[in-house]
């Protein structure tokens, strides 16, 4: 017997049949992805896999919640423990740069020790700084038990 949620679920599953037109959004020889409505469309796999099959300047809004680099669990097909962190993001980032369209909003989810240097790096790349957006995370830190980030407001 499926929980309430599961059966909200199927049935906005079964309302939502269609399919985003992908035409002029991704390169003519993408992926399938994984899952698609008529809402848009997911795939499954390694950012500098997916992101370059997204054509150039087709994206209103870009939202990127990354690894913090924390060293957390995400399964064997991530490492949230690299040396090369900033390198690593400044190559996605570079990606969500590029797929940008010009006047689009791009939002990077990090902690300040991050934001700091990716702020500038997109500072370098041509992009405006418009606002940092603090948020409350003590009743569910990335990692529980560990210091976090405090904001006065
Ligand atoms: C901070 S969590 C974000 C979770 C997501 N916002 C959510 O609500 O489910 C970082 C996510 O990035 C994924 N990830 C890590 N390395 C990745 C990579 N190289 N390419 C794509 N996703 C990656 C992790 O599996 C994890 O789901």
């Amino acid at each position: 017997m499926p929980s309430t949620r599961e059966s909200r679920n199927q049935t906005r599953l079964q309302l939502d049949s269609g399919q985003l037109d992908l035409t002029g959004l991704v390169l003519a020889d993408a992926d399938e992805p994984a899952f698609r409505t008529s809402l848009g469309a997911l795939w499954s796999g390694d950012c500098m896999d997916v992101l370059p099959m997204i054509g150039d300047e087709v994206a209103d809004t870009v939202f990127a919640d990354p690894p913090f680099n924390l060293g957390k669990e995400y399964g064997d097909r991530s490492n949230d423990m690299r040396s090369d962190y900033l390198e690593w993001c400044y190559g996605w980032l570079a990606e969500c740069i590029r797929i940008l369209k010009p006047g689009g909003s791009f939002f990077v989810y990090n902690l300040p020790k991050w934001n700091i240097p990716i702020g500038a790096f997109l500072g370098t790349q041509g992009l405006e700084f418009r606002h940092w957006i603090a948020v409350e995370i003590s009743a569910c830190l990335p990692i529980p038990g560990r210091l976090h980030p405090s904001h006065s407001l």
